[in-house]
């Protein structure tokens, strides 16, 4: 069985203004609601945790109604950290569970052919990641805005969600975590010494951080 964890338990904090990103209206609907209906979607996945914050439990159960998500296996409060977010959804995914694909709903554009992509690639290997090949030059700054130097880019990646983990292996890398702080899942799985690959994906799939980046994907999504 595949669950998909889709996280929605950020303070939004760099959207300023005490809203809830997840819960902002995006062309017709919720942005939360666009990753639960790509997930609903798609063939390869069984089952959805949502994880949202503890105020929005009710929320979330009528955004779940209102959309037809037959997969839902459960709603949990998250964490002050993503890290403990994704920890909440693990410890709610249904005892059958072998693969895990964990989504920001911070990212609204993935699509059903993103998340097979992941669930496909994560059968012969215990960690995928949706990435993109860099393609802005890269500077480095020591001290405020003035250049250090500039990296060189042939070998940078950046990583997105969807990511996809057999469960076991994702388990063992956040019960080895300890009190490091990793940006995504996948760099747990690295910690741990496990092997993680990338899918290189080229469709647009921004991670909406500011109002800015809401109209963009109100744009794409039109
Ligand atoms: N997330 C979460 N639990 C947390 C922190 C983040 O479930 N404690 C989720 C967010 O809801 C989001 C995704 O992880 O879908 C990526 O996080 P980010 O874009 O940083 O969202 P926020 O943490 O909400 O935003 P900010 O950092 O600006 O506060
Ligand atoms: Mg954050």
């Amino acid at each position: 069985m595949t669950t998909a964890i889709i996280l929605a338990a950020g303070k939004s904090e760099r959207m300023g203004g005490g809203v809830d990103k997840a819960f902002l209206s995006l062309v017709n609907k919720p942005v939360v609601a666009w990753s639960l209906l790509a997930f609903e979607r798609s063939q390869d996945v069984d089952k959805i945790v949502l994880v949202v914050r503890k105020e929005q439990l009710i929320a979330s159960k009528a955004v779940v109604k209102m959309f037809g998500i037959s997969k839902l296996h459960a709603i949990v409060p998250g964490g002050s950290k993503r890290q403990e977010s994704v920890a909440a959804g693990l410890a709610a995914c249904d005892v059958d569970t072998r693969h895990v694909l964990i989504h920001d709903s911070a990212r609204p554009l993935v699509t059903p052919e993103m998340i097979s992509e992941v669930a496909k690639a994560v059968r012969r290997t215990p960690a995928v990641a949706c990435a993109r090949p860099v393609t802005d030059t890269i500077k480095r700054c020591e001290k405020g805005c003035t250049v250090s130097a500039t990296v060189p880019r042939e070998k940078l990646w950046s990583v997105q969600t969807p990511q996809a983990f057999q469960i076991r292996e994702l388990r063992a890398a956040f019960a080895n975590l300890g009190k490091r702080v990793v940006t995504d899942d996948c760099e747990a799985v690295e910690l741990n010494g496990a092997q993680v690959k990338l899918v290189e994906n080229l469709r647009p799939n921004l991670k909406i951080t500011t109002v800015e980046d809401l109209q963009v994907a109100g744009a794409l999504l039109k």
